[in-house]
């Protein structure tokens, strides 16, 4: 049987990479079988292309070459990491996917969700996550979590304006689909996890 395809999404800072590894901690005490992934990257070609979306040097780069540089990355994991692991019955967790996209490029820089639509069409109608989290916590708060991160990074030098766009980029796919679940986590990174194991068993991912 296909295993499930479990996406983490939310603005920098909002915790995914913290709540996969409770999540991680969970499933290895209950014997569950599962892949920790993350996009831009998760295999070579797509890592390498992850370092050139986020080097500092790349100013320049325009909005459009962004996004089909992260719809390449996208496809190359997702046939070579994502598609082996669900086939095998493994459960997947990968930290961001093509939502990030619609978030980021389609909706805060303005590229209109139809054109990251169409750029990601193989992996949209490939495999579709059977969950998504989006971790919601306001843009503002996540930051502050998040003092001490890399100035190099493109993403992360943009300014609040844009993190602000970009979550309601975020609320705006929520109320688009439904496979997108919230989970407001201003709490402790322990209440938010209990909260996730909690979702999970309630969609049938994990048995509960
Ligand atoms: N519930 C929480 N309360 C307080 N701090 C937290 C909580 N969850 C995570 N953090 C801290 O906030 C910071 C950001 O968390 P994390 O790196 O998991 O976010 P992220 O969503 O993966 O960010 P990015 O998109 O940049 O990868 C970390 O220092 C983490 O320890
Ligand atoms: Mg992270």
């Amino acid at each position: 049987m296909r295993g499930k395809f479990v996406t983490f999404e939310g603005c920098e800072g909002s915790g995914k990479s913290t709540q996969i590894k409770l999540l991680g901690q969970y499933l290895k005490q209950q014997d569950i079988d599962f892949v920790v992934t993350r996009e831009p990257g998760g295999s070579r070609i797509a890592e390498e292309i992850r370092s050139i979306i986020l080097d500092g040097r790349n100013g320049e780069m325009c909005a459009e070459c962004e996004a089909l540089l992260y719809a390449a990355a996208r496809i190359q994991h997702l046939n070579e990491v994502v598609a082996p692991a669900l086939e095998s019955g493994k459960l997947v967790l990968c930290d961001r996917y093509v939502d990030s996209s619609l978030a980021y490029q389609g909706y805060a820089r303005g590229l209109g969700m139809k054109f990251i639509e169409d750029i990601n069409y193989a992996a949209l109608y490939k495999y579709q996550p059977d969950l998504t989290i989006f971790l919601d916590i306001p843009p503002r708060l996540a930051f502050e979590r998040k003092h001490g991160a890399d100035k190099n990074d493109r993403m992360e030098s943009e300014g609040i304006a844009f993190h602000e766009r970009v979550y309601q980029g975020y609320k705006t796919l929520l109320r688009k689909y439904p496979r997108i679940t919230e989970i407001y986590c201003c709490g402790t990174k322990f209440e938010t996890s209990d909260i996730i194991i909690r979702v999970l068993k309630e969609k049938g991912i994990i048995r509960g």
